[in-house]
């Protein structure tokens, strides 16, 4: 079997690794790929904004399946553009991606469906933009409707800012391209919780739940990025709380998408506050996290390109998820300057002992070869993962491996899964 994969970080690294492990699986292509795809698969460039050309190179290789990473591609409609042509294609519609695309359809698909979440106001004039900012309380979270790249949020802590920020959204300014909608929205408070789900359209398979590291700074601080780390364990949620988010939030969001018209399959990718009145929604994406994906993969022991064509097929209900019990980490290695400007082109070293380590995989995020070496190509670099029976002892592999690896202005947080630590130790 011929799988291809659209994305080029570390998500799309961690589902080549996971698909290649499938004993059906005898080539994987990666479209574009990356210096670390590019030793365990062909890399092949693509433009992944464009439909055709996507198109275009799944009919010159001619997979049997293809799995999409990224948001982008999803958001112009491969998965309908190839389906169209009789491939095969892991991914939710273009309908369907608007849970992600716009965050004002989700929220008020949140609402129309009673599905917890923060309240909020979807204002596309200025005057709705006054209202709704005088009717909530500082900190006030001002949110783009479109896709942002992690760069589309924004906590405020005066109504002043707030309103600024949106004008800002409005013109323009803050994100280049003009918003037509913004999205105003009451400040919560708790851990936050990546519970991702495998959908067939209508059944829900849960996958192990993540935890993010969102900020550049030790002890969540700074800048938000894409991901600076993430760790799974069975303890992050107890069981009667993973039931009631199945039962109040990911099953009723695949039901309401396929009443209304736009039946769910692909990854559903519930991003959640666990705040004091229990779990709300804070966003939804339509696809495998990043990182989260990276650690969550290397504990999935089942056979990912089953499940994934259980889902293309419906039968989602009859395939059984197996998990390795105990805990991963993936540790992310950034660019100096990220989230902010950053060069790229240094060479990478210590790969190779640092896959040495017992439990540890690193996933490349953005890296490429240059005159046969490996070199840095992106804010985030590599995601070092490991998995273990205990946290303690997936992060003790991580970091382990990640003193083995150098490149110039490498940085990566030592604290990740701090909150998980401090929890097991109180
Ligand atoms: P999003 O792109 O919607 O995931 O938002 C990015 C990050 O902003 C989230 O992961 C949260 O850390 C934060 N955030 C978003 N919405 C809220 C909210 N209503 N209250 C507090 N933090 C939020
Ligand atoms: N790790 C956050 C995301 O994938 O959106």
């Amino acid at each position: 079997m011929k799988v291809l994969i659209f994305g080029s970080g570390g998500r799309e690294h961690a589902l080549a690794w996971a698909v290649k492990r499938s004993e059906r699986v005898t080539e994987v292509v990666c479209a574009p790929g990356n210096g670390g795809m590019a030793q365990m698969a062909r890399c092949v460039p693509v433009d992944l904004k464009s439909v055709e050309g996507m198109v275009q190179l799944a009919e010159a290789e001619r997979p049997e399946l293809t799995i999409v990473g990224p948001e982008l591609p999803l958001s112009v409609g491969v998965v309908d553009a190839l389906t169209a042509r009789g491939f095969r294609a892991f991914g939710p519609s273009q309908a369907a991606a608007m849970l992600e695309t716009s965050k004002g359809f989700a929220k008020q698909f949140l609402q129309r469906h009673n599905i917890p979440t923060a309240n909020f106001a979807v204002c596309s004039t200025a005057a709705e933009l006054e209202k709704a900012i005088g009717v909530f309380h500082p900190p006030i979270v001002v949110k783009a409707d479109g896709l942002a790249a992690g760069k589309g949020v924004i906590i405020c802590d005066s109504r002043h800012t707030a309103l600024e920020a949106a004008q800002g959204l409005f013109s323009g300014e803050l994100l280049g391209a003009t918003e037509r909608q913004v999205v105003i929205e009451e400040f919560l408070e708790g851990d936050e919780v990546s519970f991702l789900c495998l959908c067939d359209g209508k059944h829900v398979a849960p996958l192990k739940p993540a935890q993010d590291h969102k900020r550049i700074g030790e002890g969540d601080t700074g800048p938000n990025t894409g991901g600076m780390g993430v760790y799974s364990t069975d303890t992050l949620l107890e069981p009667a709380m993973s039931e009631w988010i199945m039962r109040h939030i990911a099953e009723p969001t695949v039901r309401a998408m396929a009443e209304e018209g736009a039946p769910f399959v692909g990854v559903l990718y519930c991003g959640l506050m666990m705040t004091a009145r229990g779990p709300q929604v804070l966003e939804y994406n339509v696809r495998f996290g990043d990182p989260e994906t990276q650690a969550i993969l290397m504990r999935l022991d089942s056979d990912l390109v089953e499940a994934l064509e259980a889902c293309i097929d419906g039968r989602l209900a009859e395939t059984a998820l197996r998990w390795q019990p105990g805990a991963s980490a993936c540790v992310v290695a950034s660019s100096a300057g990220y989230p902010g400007s950053y060069k790229n082109g240094y060479a990478i070293t210590g790969l190779d002992e640092a896959r040495r380590v017992p439990g540890v995989e690193v996933f490349h995020a953005g890296s490429a070869v240059s005159d046969g070496a490996i070199v840095t190509a992106g804010g985030r670099v590599l995601g070092v993962t490991a998995a273990a029976p205990s946290l303690q002892e997936a992060l003790d592999r991580a970091y382990q491996a990640m003193a083995e690896i150098h490149f110039d202005g490498m940085y990566f947080r030592r604290d990740i899964g701090h909150r998980a630590l401090k929890r097991a130790g109180a």
